[in-house]
């Protein structure tokens, strides 16, 4: 017989039916009249479905005592209503085989309420909790969501490379890729010839696809790149990770408003997506992680989001009588205090700001006439900070090959980027969103780590 999994048996399963389930047992009850209950979880929901075993079923003496917390178990039974609280069904079972055991003396999570510091320490086995089962499925339903959203309005999903030679954020937070024998070539020679290298020439991970996009956008329309980009920028905070997820959205004929649009669109259908398609995963984290979270989601999808330009907010930030750990001053990048300030404190909502310092913001934004200024867009939001960055693009051809000059790159390595303002050049715009910091925001969680399966910071790559 299939195996029908729990959310569908919950759902949808009527009394009377004859069902296969499979999955990890939570906890075991015996009564005195050898009776045992089990909570199973299989993963594709909160709750656990709720198996009533006779003393009579085949084996019942010897498998009974192998059901413990952990141990995987396969279930043949009948569906039947509850007479208890909590569940509509439960399955009366047949017969039932223990497919494998978890010793109780050593199953790391026999009981509930670990910290999520340490099960940060058993990546292997946190997924098994409802935390990280919530955290996986919302994760999922975001990606989705994103998927969704896209593809609705039109864009192509294209793929854009994972090892590159360009350093699309300029900001030298790149990782080495290479089959040269480094523990070799030290020992025998004081310089590196990368020409003996795979690719010819020094190679490393993507910090983003934005600038393959911008190809792709500028040829075949609206497109996006949704992929993992790595970033080995030495920042040990809740809010950084050296692997991560990026939707890039790029889109030809889009000026900077137009592109602020389609963000605060794009960020209100994950949030209404998460809460109509998670709803029992979004009450737990309502009351077990941040009881906020749902009225700030309903605050963020109801409201517009406030566009203000970064001169603007120094002002606000320099007059509001706060003390700040790091000085606010024109020309200065906003720490997250700032950011946190303005969209929690300040304006109560998202924050879109605008035409940053062009000292702050790489080579491909576009230059506003002020000279002083970029047309670059930071989204921030309540509980997170910058959630998305993007930008108008520099399409003008002459300014463009200067900015790259004065940020102290060589237009030849970018020459296929520059040819696309040669050859039919036009005003686009993109950004991007970091998957993590989205699920940070929809879940309430707090830290990156426990938002991504298995996070890579320094120091930390065991699983
Ligand atoms: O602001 P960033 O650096 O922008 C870009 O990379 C542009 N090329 C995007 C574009 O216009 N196509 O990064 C975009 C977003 C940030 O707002 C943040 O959400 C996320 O990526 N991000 C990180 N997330 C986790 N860990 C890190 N180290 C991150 N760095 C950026
Ligand atoms: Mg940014």
């Amino acid at each position: 017989m299939p195996v029908t999994r729990i959310a569908t048996l919950l759902r949808d399963g009527q009394p009377g039916e004859n069902v296969t389930v499979k999955g990890w047992v939570r906890t075991r009850r015996d009564s005195k009249n050898s009776f045992s209950f089990i909570e199973l979880n299989d993963g594709s929901c909160m709750k656990n479905l709720q198996i009533v075993v006779d003393g009579a079923i085949p084996d019942y003496e010897t498998s009974i005592r192998l059901v413990t917390t952990g141990a995987s178990i396969s279930v043949e039974g009948v569906l039947k209503e509850s007479p208890g609280k909590g569940q509509r069904v439960e399955v009366h079972a047949v017969s039932l085989a223990v497919l494998g055991t978890a010793d109780s003396t050593t199953f790391p999570l026999q009981k509930k309420g670990h910290s999520l510091e340490f099960l940060r320490e058993i990546a292997h086995l946190r997924p098994r909790t409802n935390t990280f089962s919530a955290v996986a499925r919302v994760r999922n339903c975001i990606s989705r969501s994103i998927h969704n959203f896209f593809q609705s309005r039109g864009f192509l999903y294209i793929n854009t490379p994972i090892i590159t030679t360009s350093d699309c954020e300029g900001a030298g937070e790149m990782f080495q890729v290479t089959t040269l024998d480094l523990a070799r070539i030290a020992k025998i020679q004081t310089e590196i010839d990368w020409k003996q290298d795979f690719f010819g020439k020094p190679a490393s991970l993507t910090v983003s696809g934005q600038l393959e996009a911008e190809i792709y956008a500028t040829s075949i329309g609206d497109c996006y790149t949704f992929g993992p980009t790595f970033r080995a920028e030495n920042s040990n905070t809740t809010r950084h990770l050296a692997e991560f997820w990026m939707v890039e959205p790029e889109m030809p004929f889009y000026e900077l408003t137009d592109n602020m649009d389609l963000a605060e669109a794009f960020i209100k259908a994950m949030i209404n997506d998460v809460l109509e398609q998670c709803p029992e995963d979004m009450e737990f984290f309502n009351q077990r992680i941040d009881t906020t979270v749902l009225a700030k989601l309903e605050n963020i999808r109801s409201n517009s989001f406030e566009r203000l330009p970064y001169t603007d907010a120094i002002e606000i930030l320099k007059n509001c009588g706060r003390k700040f750990d790091y000085a606010i001053e024109w020309g200065g990048d906003l720490q997250t205090e700032h950011e946190r300030y303005l969209t929690e404190e300040h304006f109560r909502k998202p924050v879109i700001l605008f035409n940053y310092p062009r000292t702050l913001k790489p080579f491909y934004m576009r230059c506003n006439d002020d000279g002083r200024t970029v047309r670059a867009m930071d989204v921030l939001v309540p509980g997170v900070g910058e959630i998305i960055g993007g930008s108008q693009r520099e399409e003008r051809l002459d300014v463009l090959t200067e900015r790259i000059r004065e940020c102290g790159m060589n237009p030849e390595d970018y020459w296929w980027y520059i040819d696309l303002r040669k050859y039919g050049t036009v005003p686009h715009s993109g950004f991007g969103l970091g998957l993590e910091r989205a699920v940070l925001l929809i879940t309430g969680m707090t830290n990156i780590r426990d938002v991504i399966p298995f996070p890579r910071t320094p120091g930390h790559a065991e699983f």
